[in-house]
């Protein structure tokens, strides 16, 4: 399908690079343009590039009463020929498609997912933040817009994505680390619920529960499994930790845990990361001796808008604090996110196809 182009005119837009005075924080800024595609006729049709702003949408659309909405997040990095690369867009175009199976979207060919985001990119290239650190964060999402209001899938739907310049996701950054609460009263999912999707009630249902994070003085909770004896994941960021042996361990993948881009390629990278990166069951009990006895020395969340986010200490619903190691950001976790920003920057080469130039095709 081509692409229909309806660009803001020259004066409207950005005419030069875009160099940012202050931090430019995590998903505030917004570019000119934005891509949709509509789904109606039992097709996905109508591609086009049109200025940033508000939709049209009527007060009974679906997706408003019963949440069938669903996102993406990827990245897109500035390497030293000035040109602009996107990361493994292609596991985000197919969980995209993964997603969708979970809350009842038609899906979208890969394909045209790539071909709509390389193309928006492309338009407002300019607005790639120089700045240290920071990115093109892409938001691509899907919703319900038929205007019904039983609960069953919609015929109708909107495709769009949007373009953020974006710096680090936690202010805190990866000098410090976070701190997250270990929540038994609070869970993200679970067994045959929608967990392994980026359905957007997942992140409705974690707000009541960072809430209370903050109030414990922590960034975000550490979901437990529903028998609150196994550590899933946190709100934005899948969970590792490091043993005093370098090995890295990720809880094994289950339909109550999304599967992160980063950690699948964390774990991918094993061989150059020179440790070996596994997937297990992680009982909280051991986890915390094992914290204790020194059996871990590191631990983080991998994700792409939190990148590798070392974490400094737990604290339980009842105030008691656990540090990990000496409370600093270790020597694993220092080298894991070097290497992974690095790959991402083009400093260092990515395995094959995981940076992909974005061209330059619009008219
Ligand atoms: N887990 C959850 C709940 C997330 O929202 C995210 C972010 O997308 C992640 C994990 C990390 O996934 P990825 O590395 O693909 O961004
Ligand atoms: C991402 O890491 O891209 C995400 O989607 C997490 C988001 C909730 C900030």
């Amino acid at each position: 399908m081509d692409i229909k182009y309806n660009l803001k005119s020259a004066s409207e837009r950005r005419t030069e690079p875009f160099m940012p005075e202050g931090d430019v924080g995590f998903g505030k800024l917004r570019t000119d343009h934005m891509f949709l595609m509509d789904y109606r006729d039992g097709q996905w049709c109508d591609p086009r590039i049109v200025p940033y702003g508000p939709f049209e949408m009527a007060p009974g659309a679906m997706s408003l009463h019963y949440g069938q909405s669903i996102f993406e997040g990827a990245k897109a990095f500035m390497h030293e020929d000035g040109e602009i690369y996107t990361f493994r867009l292609n596991k985000n175009a197919e969980r995209m498609n993964r997603s969708a199976d979970i809350v009842c979207i038609p899906n979208i060919d890969e394909a045209m997912q790539l071909k709509g985001i390389n193309a928006l990119i492309d338009v407002d290239r300019l607005w790639f933040p120089q700045q240290e650190g920071a990115c093109l964060y892409i938001r691509p999402f899907i919703f319900a817009t038929e205007d019904r209001l039983s609960v069953s899938p919609s015929q109708k739907y909107t495709f769009c994505v949007m373009l953020s310049p974006s710096g680090a996701y936690y202010a805190s950054g990866v000098n410090n680390g976070i701190r997250l609460l270990i929540s038994t009263q609070f869970h993200r999912a679970v067994s045959g619920g929608t967990g392994a999707s980026k359905a957007a009630g997942n992140y409705a249902a974690s707000l009541r529960a960072g809430k209370a994070a903050v109030e414990y003085g922590a960034s975000q909770v550490l979901y437990l499994d529903s028998t609150n004896t196994q550590i899933e994941e946190a709100g934005a960021m899948n969970h590792f930790h490091i043993l005093k042996d370098g090995t890295v361990i990720i809880p094994t993948f289950t339909d109550t845990i999304l599967k992160s881009i980063t950690s699948q390629s964390i774990m991918e990278l094993g061989e150059m990361l020179g440790c070996e990166v596994r997937q297990e069951t992680v009982m909280l009990d051991k986890f915390i001796a094992d914290i204790e006895s020194g059996e871990i020395i590191e631990a983080g969340g991998f994700g792409t808008a939190a990148v590798v986010s070392p974490v400094n200490s737990y604290i339980f619903e009842d105030g008691r604090v656990i540090t990990v190691g000496d409370g600093k950001v270790g020597p694993h976790i220092q080298r894991i996110y070097k290497l992974f920003t690095d790959l991402q920057k083009g400093h260092v080469a990515a395995p094959q196809g995981w940076v992909k130039r974005v061209e330059r095709v619009a008219p």
